[in-house]
């Protein structure tokens, strides 16, 4: 199965845990201004929230990228919201491409709030998360 990881970053919090789900799964995960080279089974995409939506790269990332993606299984970090997968839902809708359910969350430093997170554990729950989701898939990363 062919398996990708791109994410979104503006301090560095979801690009670790994006590299957690990409040593998890022997792949290397890379920002999402890098378009996908072909077709890929599952992108398991890094978004986070900045004003109460997920950034416009990652919406972008998702409508240019579309006819080279299977599903999405997002992840991220957030101060306060969970996941931004529900406000990726037009985006994935608009662009034909299919959205997990599963997703993974945690939080992430933002001023004061959540200092030091993403932790070891959390990343660790990332890696075990990408590993779930390819057992769900019933597939191999690649
Ligand atoms: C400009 C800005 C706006 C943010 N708005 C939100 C928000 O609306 N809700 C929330 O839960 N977190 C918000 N955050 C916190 C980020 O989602 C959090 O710090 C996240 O871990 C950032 O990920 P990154 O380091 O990968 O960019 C905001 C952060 C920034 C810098």
């Amino acid at each position: 199965m062919k398996t990708a990881v791109r994410y979104y970053t503006r301090s560095g919090n979801t690009r670790k845990v994006a590299h957690a789900i990409g040593n998890a799964l022997s792949l290397t995960a890379e920002d999402v201004s890098t378009a996908l080279d072909t077709k890929y089974d599952v992108v398991f995409l890094g978004s986070s929230y900045y004003g109460f939506d997920a950034d416009s790269h990652v919406k972008d990332f998702i409508t240019k990228n579309r006819d080279k993606i299977g599903c999405i299984a997002v992840f991220g970090t957030s101060a306060l919201l969970g996941s931004t997968r529900g406000r990726l839902k037009k985006t994935c809708s608009e662009a034909g491409v299919k959205l997990l359910d599963t997703e993974f969350h945690c939080a992430g430093s933002f001023g004061p709030m959540h200092k030091g997170r993403p932790d070891e554990n959390d990343l660790k729950n990332a890696a075990e998360f990408a590993v779930q989701t390819m057992k769900y898939l019933g597939k191999k990363a690649n």
